[in-house]
């Protein structure tokens, strides 16, 4: 284990996640090794807070970790908290100050890292003042690290990275999509490359369709004004969903270093076929909105605090991706996500092609061979299976559908590090990979601005927002989509 060297300044350290992620990270960090004596942490916020106060929250959010209270501390120790307005120029002087004081401290060699855990709109504002104070060192590395959303579409995103650009190189530039750091999404291109029986059926010849699902049971609890302004395509489907998608499609890449992944992800996403015409869109993708359930106490999406009442904004989303390249042509990427649904899950179904011709009954038996299909499960469950046909035991020819199943068991879940421990140790390794690139994060915006024009067009009276009752699997136009083409939602996972 090499221990990293840096200045850690976190901006809206009083917020949820600082509180809920990032010093609980940090902590499981210095547990192992990584950071120890050679870091520290300056959190910023509009509130007056003293060191000592803000020593208690960190211990607070690092509760649950603690096993030995003179360490937890020891790490606490670490942190010094600075009141801070971001477009005061006068405060950088002040954050200037406590960050060379901080690095003869502790001998942090001038690395720093800026981590802007607050709303976007204060990013391209932050990084100017960072460069124009003189926050950036030159002996050390700098790196700004950023949360989405990134960006409401292709032009503000495209202004915002501008605005990054002037003072941060994108090299310098780590922006999270959590869903990179979760083990399983890295182990996609683990069980796609190191398996010939999958390697070599990745393709069009053998592979049916591919499903993807992101599914949540809350629903908006109270994210309400940032959910209304933005819907489950902006929130789910441009990052994490197409991030994914990429994973899958994308070939081989020359090795693992984070350039040569970079490159083929972005291919991938630039094959994606860009749906133009509303006809398009709305045969490729539905949209609808949680209706409440009764039984539940459930009340509908437009009756959330902070929601439009006439809201037309979706809180769930399916569509079918086409791929025109080579390897893909032809193969439906059905992917959904919603709130509110009947589980907590995040799967990738892939469905390969039936052998072409069953020569085992079909009549009058309890089970008839299967397409095979491999599952990825994310979350909670993270693992693999595989569905398989076999002969049932006994006489007679009749099939058995088997379900080979390769499951983490709780303690090597519970040692896995978290999505955001990998991202802040890949962050101070300078490793790009579980990262979204620009150009990644542009070639997204095309793909989903298309969509969210026709729907912008499209009004409430259209009949293109479905409903669907809250803790069910969506709108039954969500099966529709793959009833068409002759598929349905795999069930089992
Ligand atoms: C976030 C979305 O990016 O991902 C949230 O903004 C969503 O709306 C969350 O709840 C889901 O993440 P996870 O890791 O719980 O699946």
């Amino acid at each position: 284990i090499t221990q990293n060297t840096a200045l850690f300044t976190i901006f809206g350290a009083t917020g949820d996640l600082a509180h809920r992620k990032l010093y609980p990270s940090l902590f499981r960090l210095y547990k192992k090794g990584f950071i120890r004596d050679n870091f520290a942490v300056i959190g910023t916020a509009r509130r007056e807070w003293t060191d000592a106060y803000y020593h208690e929250v960190v211990l607070d959010s690092i509760k649950d970790l603690i096993e030995d209270p003179e360490e937890a501390k020891k790490f606490a120790s670490h942190f010094y908290y600075l009141s801070h307005n971001v477009t005061d120029s006068a405060h950088y002087v002040h954050l200037k100050d406590l960050s060379e004081k901080l690095d003869k401290k502790y001998d942090l060699q001038g690395n720093r890292l800026f981590y802007l855990a607050m709303a976007p709109e204060f990013f391209g504002i932050i990084a100017e003042r960072l460069k124009l104070e003189g926050l950036i060192t030159t002996d050390g590395f700098n790196r700004l690290i950023i949360e989405k959303p990134f960006g409401r579409d292709y032009e503000s995103a495209d202004q915002l990275n501008k605005q990054l650009r002037r003072s941060f190189e994108e090299n310098q530039i780590f922006r999270i999509d959590h869903y990179l750091g979760k083990e399983m999404v890295q182990n996609i291109s683990a069980v796609r490359f190191s398996n010939m029986i999958f390697e070599s059926l990745w393709n069009n010849k053998y592979i049916d369709n591919v499903q993807v699902t992101l599914s949540e049971t809350v629903g908006v609890e109270d994210r309400g004004g940032y959910y209304d302004n933005n819907g489950a395509l902006r929130d789910m489907v441009q990052n994490h969903i197409l991030q994914i998608v990429a994973l899958l499609v994308m070939e081989p890449p020359l090795s693992l270093k984070g350039e040569d992944i970079r490159n083929e992800k972005i291919k991938a996403l630039r094959s994606l076929r860009l749906y133009d015409t509303p006809e398009e869109v709305n045969r490729n993708f539905i949209r609808a909105q949680y209706a409440g359930n009764a039984e539940e106490g459930l009340v509908g999406y437009r009756e959330e605090p902070n929601v439009n009442p006439e809201s037309i904004t979706e809180t769930f989303v399916a569509g079918r991706i086409q791929v025109d390249n080579f390897r893909w042509k032809g193969v439906p990427f059905y992917i959904r996500t919603g709130k509110q649904l009947a589980s907590k899950e995040t799967y990738i179904h892939i469905q390969f092609k039936h052998v072409a011709m069953n020569i085992f009954p079909t009549e009058n038996v309890s089970e008839v061979a299967e397409p095979n299909v491999l599952t990825i499960h994310i979350s909670p469950l993270e693992g693999f299976s595989l569905r398989l046909n076999a002969k049932r035991v006994g006489q007679g020819t009749e099939m058995k559908n088997i379900h080979m199943h390769h499951i983490y068991d709780e303690d090597t879940q519970l040692n896995s590090p978290e999505a955001y421990e990998r991202l802040l140790l890949d962050c101070l390794n300078g490793d790009p990979t579980n990262f979204s690139h620009w150009d990644e994060v542009s070639q997204s915006w095309h793909f989903v601005d298309r969509i969210r024009k026709v729907w912008d067009e499209q009004d409430a009276s259209s009949g293109s927002l479905f409903e669907y009752e809250s803790h069910t699997m969506g709108p039954k136009e969500s099966d529709e989509l793959l009833a068409k083409d002759g598929f349905h939602w795999n069930q089992f996972n």
